[in-house]
């Protein structure tokens, strides 16, 4: 896909990989983003800030929640012609610890971090099939998606599934003009992962899996892996080169694979 004169929605945009997709977008020639958050706040700081910078005619934001139809349509009306030429479905949360995770965890994870993507597909799959113009979808999903997350069964599992359904996007649409991008980074320097460091017990776990399990990169160098991903065509965007190597391993042994997994889980604990 040609990012020059795209225009793109961003989900998730008030700051972290969200707000450094819609910079680099911006930076690489899109007529025009808008960018969405539930945060109202910092959304607007961040549109603003890459007002200034671009120019107030090639963005604009919406508060909106991305796990609503309505709030989907809501920020695709803000677009120019209602039909963007990339969604870039990134909001996500990392909820819930451990087996004492609620139902209430599993069900807003599940809702943020798969379903948002399956809303918006929805309402965007026929639009773009019935225009006729190429199209890109694509989603921030995580190395978690292809590996595991420790510490978190409910952000493990919507990972999974994220890419879970973005395979299948690829492979029904992917022939038809509607290209399917997934973003699978290991630990980002974003709001998500401060902090991580007061946590204990599973979160501990989890949080220090993040921060270790390789280096914490800045949110701009992953927007660069995935819009290079969606201009050379692939579907798999790896900002930590070695997360191909550690999917294979998995796959070829995967007994092997979760030794590996219980051991590095004992050295988080201790
Ligand atoms: N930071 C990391 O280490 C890391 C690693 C792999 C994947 N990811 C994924 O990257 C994506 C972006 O996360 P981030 O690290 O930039 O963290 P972040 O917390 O800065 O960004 C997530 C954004 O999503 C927004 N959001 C949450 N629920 C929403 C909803 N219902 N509707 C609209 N917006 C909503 C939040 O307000 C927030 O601004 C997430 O999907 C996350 O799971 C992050």
């Amino acid at each position: 896909m040609n990012l020059d004169g795209a225009t793109g929605v961003v989900t998730g945009a008030a700051g972290g990989i969200g707000a450094a997709v819609a910079e680099r977008l911006l930076g690489r020639g899109a007529a025009h983003v808008v960018l969405t958050d539930v945060d109202a706040d910092r959304l607007a700081r961040t549109g603003e800030d890459l007002a200034g910078q671009h120019g107030t005619d090639r963005v604009a934001w919406v508060v909106a929640d991305a796990t609503t139809t309505d709030g989907i349509e809501s920020v695709l009306a803000q677009v120019p012609g209602g039909l963007p030429s990339l969604f870039v479905a990134n909001a996500g949360i990392f909820r819930g610890f451990g087996l004492d995770a609620t139902d209430d965890d599993w069900a807003s994870i599940l809702d943020v971090n798969v379903l948002a993507h399956v809303r918006a597909a929805r309402l965007l799959v026929p639009r773009w099939l019935e225009s006729g113009t190429s199209a890109c979808f694509a989603v921030t999903a995580s190395a978690a998606g292809l590996l595991t997350q420790l510490g978190s069964p409910t952000y493990a599992t919507s990972k999974h599934a994220a890419v879970g359904f973005a395979e299948w996007l690829a492979a029904t649409y992917g022939d038809r003009g509607v290209q399917v991008a997934a973003l699978c980074p290991m630990g980002v320097r974003t709001p998500m992962t401060e902090n991580g460091d007061v946590a204990d017990g599973e979160a501990g776990v989890a949080h220090g899996s993040v921060s270790t399990a390789g280096d914490m990169m800045d949110p701009l160098d992953v927007a660069d892996v995935l819009l290079d991903a969606i201009v050379e065509g692939r579907f798999l965007a790896l900002p930590h080169e070695q997360v191909a190597t550690m999917w294979a391993q998995k796959a070829s042994d995967p007994d092997r694979w979760l030794s590996g997994m219980q051991r590095y889980r004992r050295t988080l604990e201790s």
